[in-house]
């Protein structure tokens, strides 16, 4: 399905006035909902870190409507930020550059890089350029937990804090942009998103895979990032109705997001069928597991997603919900039990 969603003159000026006055702003784009402040004015962009809950020194995105204002706020702008500019912006793609000078610190947590994206959502774009500057922007949930996809996500997440919510349905990919950093020579990777790596490498040749040992700053990288209330534990995908049958002995309710019907009817289950479709998969995520949360079971299990690059974003933002991971039988030797 693909909507077309606009806002009105009236709410566009409305949100733009509040970013004027420093206010928040909550916007949709095409990965999850932003909340957003004036890129150049820091007592706003504060208020975003007070409004989730986040630690000050993590840095955020700056959104831009269009690349040609990309030396405003990057020193250098790698020849492969520009290439790949080319082939996906607008669209779920931020990249990690060279700050410019008069970028503030409470944007970048300090660092000497800066994060850019331009989102292709047509509320956030007209959002955008009737601003006329940068929206500093993270995803719109309390600090830690999923990422909102709907409007009523952002209330439910930030409440008054936010002056403006521009609600523009449904986003239509559902999970975080993709992030690559440019350092130096060396393009990374440091969240994997709906633009694949294999889509990045065919563009600028080389592409290292995750964070550099040093480094701390994708607080989307730390272990329990991305997750329900609600324990949740990633299942061997032939395991799963065994695993809520054992799980919901003597009646203890539980949660199974899956990708198939469950093959008997459990009696204390509540079983999404999430699909087999990585798109729709995605797409539905956050909303099935804040569905899931809200059903008052005692632990989710997931059903382990199929290997392959198109569920890389899914896998990656599974295991940073999952309090566990429980082993298959085989032994699976690419995951690790977290703590
Ligand atoms: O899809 C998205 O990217 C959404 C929408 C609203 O654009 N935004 C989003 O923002 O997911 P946030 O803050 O939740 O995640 C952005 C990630 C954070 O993990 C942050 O640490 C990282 O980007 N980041 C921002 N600036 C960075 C920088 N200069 N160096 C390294 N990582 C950076
Ligand atoms: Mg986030």
């Amino acid at each position: 399905m693909v909507r077309v969603v606009r806002a009105t003159q009236v709410e566009i000026e409305t949100a733009v006035q509040a970013l004027r006055d420093g206010e928040l702003v909550a916007f949709p784009t095409e990965t999850v909902y932003g909340i957003g402040a004036n890129a150049q004015n820091p007592a706003a962009v504060r208020r975003i870190f007070e409004a989730k809950g986040r630690p000050a020194n993590h840095p955020v995105i700056v959104h831009l409507d269009s690349p040609k204002y990309l030396h405003r706020w990057v020193r250098a702008v790698p020849d492969g930020a520009t290439r790949l500019a080319e082939a996906f912006w607008p669209g779920p793609l931020t990249m990690v550059m060279p700050r410019a000078a008069h970028v503030h610190d409470v944007v970048t947590g300090g660092q000497d890089t800066i994060a850019i994206r331009v989102p292709g959502h047509p509320m956030a774009q007209q959002l955008l350029t009737a601003f006329g500057g940068g929206i500093a922007a993270p995803s719109a949930n309390r600090y830690g937990r999923l990422s909102p996809t709907r409007a009523e996500h952002v209330r439910e997440e930030l409440g008054d804090a936010v002056r403006v919510v521009l609600d523009g349905g449904e986003c239509q990919i559902g999970l975080e942009s993709t992030i690559v950093a440019f350092e130096g020579p060396t393009v990374r990777l440091l969240r994997p998103g709906s633009v694949t790596a294999a889509q990045i490498r065919a563009v600028v040749g080389e592409l290292t895979i995750g964070p550099a040992q040093d480094s701390a700053r994708v607080p989307g990288g730390l272990p329990s990032h991305y997750a329900p209330v609600t324990p949740l534990t990633i299942v061997p995908a032939g395991e799963i109705d065994a695993q809520a049958d054992a799980a919901s002995g003597g009646g203890k309710r539980i949660a199974v997001l899956a990708q198939r019907l469950p093959l008997r009817s459990h009696k204390y289950v509540t079983w999404i069928n999430a699909g087999r479709r990585p798109e729709s998969y995605g797409h539905d995520l956050y909303n099935n597991l804040r569905t899931l949360d809200r059903a008052g079971c005692q632990r989710i299990l997931v059903q382990e997603v199929p290997e392959g690059e198109r569920w890389d974003a899914i896998r990656d933002r599974l295991l940073r919900a999952a309090t566990s991971v429980a082993q298959s039988d085989e032994g699976s030797g690419t995951l690790a039990v977290l703590p």
